[in-house]
């Protein structure tokens, strides 16, 4: 069984989950259930990153201590992980102490090799809050993002990462592997954010205390980013107690992002890594974000959100998968809406998907005494199942995971033209003469509804392994179209995906 390790970016915990984070979270399961389902021996990482300004900022603007409100907020994350239906192996939170270690360990290595020096930061700063604001929190007029008042151009000491000494080995990476940073767009953009030259990099802050402490020189702690970054090698030192896990799942196969971070994961981190001598990802996965309809950016202040918690709470979470992942096209910016996730309900979970459910088992039920023919299904609409899972196969390893979703789709509503075309109700009607023509023919719609729900069950885990168990194919989870109607008992269903909703 090949090892297969996948990642989500983990998340500021200044703030609470919303629908971005559910997006990132739920096409990374959609991968990582793929995987397992192709016999992947996986490990999902998904977690927090509590660490850094923001954080500090935020907890102090509350009046509590960053670890307080890091607490707080990493819960609602990782209670959110379920509630999607998200089946990550391990949360991890920058704050656990095996993480702090493992960080200072693999930094004093980059130190130990002699890719850091002390240099200069300069930044705009705050005398009240004592620490740099990076540029995006700072307000018009250079103000404090909490005290709203004027920041202070400001230098200080800290130590440097020698991101410089990685040119020639990040192109050389770029150029032998064209499919590091996919999609295409996102490779381009990261290659030549690189042609344009590397500077050093700010490693330590020597004014904030918020953070993984410098082991070479205790008054510093690490810049944020080089912690978090390093989430993704050191979960796998403790994610198992009493195991370490490092050697059976590094390099990471797909870190997954959003493209407001790429720099970070396609040159400071491989960078990181050749200076650490740790071997480098595979690849690195970026998507879009998610807009509001009028393509603006969310925001509950515009009001325009789409509330992941509300449509979890009336739909549940595969009505919320199945929407993102068909909405948005993997890699570009989507918009998203109440309205547009409705449309979608209502014609595709419940008319496609939810009635060919209803309609295949009923009439298995009403025409076959409830069990599935064990006869020939038929040759034609076989062939047209033919080459779907390969196809599957090969768009989600270039993390197509919207055009994947397509794929099956045209199935679904093949087989509910084949229901038409059929009308076993007619051939009901006429009895003993046209019985075995409507076993072939609920035998095939039973094989093909079983086969589409198999490759449905990465994208709505929940409601097809309640149908499977309802078709009786609970444990039938062949991808491949069978030859003869598999036998199984039908139970009665509640609709899959009710309209009323
Ligand atoms: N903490 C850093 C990541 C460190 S990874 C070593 C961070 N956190 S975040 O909470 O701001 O974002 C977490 C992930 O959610 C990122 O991949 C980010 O791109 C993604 N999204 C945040 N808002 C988003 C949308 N509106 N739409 C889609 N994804 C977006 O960045």
């Amino acid at each position: 069984m090949s090892a297969f390790y996948i990642t989500t970016a983990i998340s500021y915990v200044n703030g609470a989950p919303h629908l971005g984070h559910a997006y990132e979270a739920i096409v990374t399961d959609v991968l990582a259930r793929h995987m397992r389902q192709r016999g992947a021996d996986v490990f999902f990482l998904t977690g927090t990153d509590e660490h850094g300004e923001p954080v500090a900022d935020a907890a102090r603007a509350e009046g509590v201590e960053p670890q307080v409100l890091a607490d707080r907020n990493a819960e609602r994350f990782r209670a959110l992980m379920p509630q999607l239906e998200v089946s990550n192996d391990f949360f991890i939170r920058t704050t656990d102490q095996q993480h702090k270690r493992r960080v200072q360990e693999v930094l004093q290595r980059v130190h130990d090799r002699g890719y850091t020096h002390k240099g200069l930061y300069e930044g705009w700063y705050c005398p009240r809050c004592a620490d740099f604001k990076v540029e995006n929190e700072i307000l018009d007029g250079n103000r404090c993002p909490i005290h709203e008042t004027e920041l202070v151009r400001e230098q200080e000491e800290n130590w440097f990462f020698k991101l410089s000494a990685f040119q020639e080995p990040l192109v050389a990476l770029f150029d032998e592997r064209q499919d590091f940073v996919m999609p295409r767009h996102h490779y381009n953009e990261a290659r030549s954010f690189l042609s344009s030259g590397l500077e050093d990099v700010s490693l330590s802050r020597a004014r904030m205390h918020w953070g993984v402490e410098v082991p070479w020189d205790p008054g510093h702690v690490f810049y944020v980013w080089f912690d978090a970054l390093l989430n993704y090698y050191t979960a796998l030192g403790y994610a198992r107690e009493g195991e370490d896990l490092t050697e059976r799942y590094w390099p990471a196969n797909y870190h997954i992002i959003g493209k407001d971070i790429l720099k970070f994961h396609t040159i400071f981190w491989p960078a990181l890594l050749m200076a650490a001598e740790i071997e480098v990802p595979h690849h690195v996965f970026v998507h879009g974000f998610l807009l509001a309809a009028d393509g603006r950016k969310m925001s509950k202040s515009m009001g325009n959100v789409l509330d992941p918690f509300e449509v979890l709470e009336r739909y549940g979470a595969d009505a919320l998968r199945h929407y993102l992942c068909r909405e948005v096209s993997f890699g570009h910016d989507g918009a998203v809406s109440r309205d547009g996730f409705q449309a979608r309900y209502d014609s595709e979970l419940a008319n496609e998907y939810g009635n060919l459910a209803s309609r295949t088992l009923n009439m298995i039920e009403r025409y076959c005494d409830g069990i599935v023919p064990a006869v020939d299904t038929d040759a034609a609409l076989r062939a047209e199942f033919d080459g779907m899972f390969a196809r599957i196969d090969e768009l989600l390893s270039v993390a197509e995971l919207s055009a994947a979703l397509e794929e099956v789709w045209q199935r679904v509503r093949r087989l509910n033209r084949y229901v038409e075309e059929t009308a076993p109700w007619a051939l009901a009607r006429e009895g003993a003469v046209r019985a075995a023509e409507l076993a072939g023919v609920l035998a095939s719609l039973a094989e093909g509804l079983r086969v589409v729900t198999v490759a449905l069950a990465p994208y709505m885990p929940a409601k097809t392994a309640v149908l499977l168990e309802a078709l009786g194919a609970g444990e039938r989870l062949e991808r491949a179209f069978a030859a003869q109607g598999f036998g199984g008992r039908v139970s009665a269903l509640a609709p899959l995906f009710p309209k009323s909703a």
